[in-house]
Formats: C-alpha cells, structure tokens, sequence
C-alpha cells in the first residue's frame, strides 16, 4: 500500500530556470530545484555535514554544497563529487495545477 502523501510547497511560477528553495515539511527539510521546466526535490542537508544546500551553486544539473565542494546530481540525488559520498535522499515531485507538491512517505 503507498503511504506517500503530497503537500503543496510552492508555486510552479515561483522558481525560475536555475531556482533553489528549501522547504519543510514536517521534520522534513526539502530542497527543491527547478532545471529547465523539470522540477526535483531532494534532501535538503548535505550527506557530508551540515550544510544547507539551498546555499549551494547550481551548475546544470549539479548542486555544489557550499561547505567543503562536494556536489550531487540532482536530477538522481547520486553523490558525484568528493568529499560526498553518501547519496542525497530524493522525494517524489508532481506538478498539478500550477502547484509544487512533495511526497513524504507517512
Ligand atoms: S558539508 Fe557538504 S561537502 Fe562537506
């Protein structure tokens, strides 16, 4: 049985090509990105230490986190750069009606 239940975070108009913006939901801290006209939600505190990647660099499809340049596909959450390791969690992510919603497993 599917326990995900999708909360609205945003607006889709909201994040431009490039955005970052972090969000929470219940103790969840998300960090939704907008490539393109394709939108991610991963976790939202680096895998290395605890570093908020909202604060990171957007390259593409990569986020460097600001700390110590380790960096994440975030299309995947695959850590692709050193001292990262450890993979970003992702969250499900549907656009319906102009509304961002994030899935978080109950
Ligand atoms: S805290 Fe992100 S690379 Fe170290």
């Amino acid at each position: 049985m599917d326990s995900t239940t999708f909360h609205r975070v945003a607006a889709a108009d909201d994040l431009s090509d490039g955005d970052v913006i972090e969000v929470k939901v219940g103790d969840d801290v998300i960090t939704v990105f907008r490539i393109g006209d394709e939108f991610h939600a991963t976790a939202g505190i680096c895998t290395h230490a605890y570093a908020r990647l909202v604060e990171g660099y957007v390259e593409g499809d990569i986020v460097e986190c600001p700390y110590h340049g380790g960096s994440f596909d975030i299309r995947t959450g695959k850590a692709v750069a050193s001292p990262c390791t450890v993979d970003l969690k992702r969250y499900p992510l549907r656009v319906e009606a102009g509304e961002i919603l994030v899935g978080i497993e109950a």
